[in-house]
């Protein structure tokens, strides 16, 4: 029988449907990733590994793994994937796009709104029993609504936040490598540089994938273009920002504040400088994280695997 090794503990009910055909090894834990060595000896016999972002798939873990046909990511995202190295091999890698774009737009909206509102500040400051009195400017924000919200990465998750901003009337400028007519027929969207993207935004919203050119693509540089009542939304990937830079901006005052999903290292530490900024609000890389749609990744991860380890091709196979 195949084996199929799969790196967290996931749902039940997918792993019964793996068991009918597969002989499957589980990680058994759901909140702490399975250890480098572990990974390479599931490895060693494994037939297809279903991942998570955390697990990094590299040439070493490939020496380790002779029988292996597909690793499926339990994401969109495969950066922590070597798909030049997993092609070169004959390994097929899949992701689960589509699948969790309104989840992960609806969260990244989410961000934006609670940054913007200071929702999270306000939540806060009624627990502290800081709450003496109404007053004209208590907790006073930012509008959402008419201003303009510029996105970088244009992708469907991109899109899908473009639609949600169009119901608040706002402006939409996206900044991606290839234009999208479609979204500027739908939403009005408007293909900029990434120059004026910066300074033309009131929120920028980053959803580009992390490659060899995005990393680092918002500094200090991009902070200085922003405006300083402007807000940095970031749901793609942590080290496509400058961390430090950001800080830098959000304390001099150079941008008014940030709503962060991901981070240069995940689990971000609770002492990052960051984290002590109250016009920040972070969230642990809960973009796809509903209940429904968690369930549909991993049953479109356990289809993948299903048809690779049966001759067939993946549903959604990433190219290299
Ligand atoms: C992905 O799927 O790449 C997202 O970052 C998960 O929330």
């Amino acid at each position: 029988m195949k084996k199929v090794f799969i790196t967290r503990k996931i749902d039940d009910r997918v792993i019964h449907e793996l068991k009918q055909h597969f002989s499957v090894e589980v990680w058994p834990h759901e909140d702490k990733p399975v250890p480098r060595e572990e990974l390479l000896r599931q490895a060693k016999t494994a037939h297809a590994l279903m991942t998570m972002l955390s697990d990094k798939v590299d040439a070493e873990l490939f020496n380790h793994a002779p029988e292996l046909k597909i690793v499926a990511n339990l994401a969109v995202g495969y950066d922590n994937i070597d798909v030049k190295e997993a092609t070169e091999r004959g390994v097929t890698i899949s992701n689960t796009p589509d699948v969790l774009t309104g989840t992960t737009a609806d969260l990244t909206f989410s961000l934006l709104m609670a940054v913007a509102r200071r929702i999270v500040e306000a939540s806060e400051y009624i627990k502290n029993g800081e709450w003496q009195s109404w007053s004209p400017y208590l907790l006073a924000g930012s509008d959402i609504h008419h201003k303009t919200i510029g996105i970088i990465g244009m992708g469907s998750i991109g899109e899908a936040v473009a639609k949600r901003a169009k119901g608040f009337d706002m402006d939409v400028l996206y900044h991606t490598r290839s234009r999208k007519r479609e979204a500027e027929e739908a939403f009005g969207a408007k293909h900029v540089s990434l120059d004026d993207l910066l300074s033309q935004s009131d929120f920028v919203v980053c959803l580009a994938p992390l490659t060899a050119e995005t990393k680092g693509m918002l500094s200090t540089e991009q902070f200085a273009k922003m405006q300083k009542g402007a807000f940095l939304i970031n749901a793609g990937r942590g080290p496509v920002v400058d961390e430090n830079a950001l800080f830098a901006a959000l304390q001099n005052g150079e941008i008014a504040g940030a709503g962060l999903d991901v981070f240069e290292n995940e689990p971000i530490s609770k002492d990052h400088p960051l984290l002590s900024l109250p016009n920040v609000v972070a969230a642990p890389h809960i973009g796809s994280a509903s209940r429904a749609t968690r369930y549909t990744m991993m049953e479109l991860c356990a289809e993948n695997i299903t048809n690779v380890l049966n001759g067939k091709d993946a549903v959604t196979a990433v190219r290299a």
